[in-house]
């Protein structure tokens, strides 16, 4: 099973291939605040440490939000919109 480090944390945990972020941390209680789930208000911004590749593509509310921001560096993603098909490590 694919291993998730939340590396603000220095927690890690073994999820399901095809695990949601959202619903990992609601389980383990990692550090990564959620707000509207939806991929709207960026409350969930992070930073994928290692294991982009592992990670589903960047979905279109990603891309649209981010085209409103500046400086969003190409390892951030949003959280809330993220699943899980290998190892991982996201830093909050
Ligand atoms: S929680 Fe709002 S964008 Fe992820």
């Amino acid at each position: 099973m694919p291993k998730v480090h939340f590396e603000t944390d220095n927690l890690i945990v073994e999820v399901p291939r095809g695990s949601k972020i959202p619903d990992i941390v609601d389980e383990c209680g990692a550090t990564l605040p959620f707000g509207c789930r939806m991929g709207s208000c960026g409350t969930c911004r992070c930073i994928i440490v290692e294991g982009m590749e592992n990670l589903n593509p960047k979905t279109n509310e990603e891309g649209e939000l981010f085209d409103t921001l500046t400086s969003v560096g190409d390892a951030e993603r949003l959280g809330c919109q993220l699943v899980v098909r290998g190892d991982v490590k996201i830093r909050s």
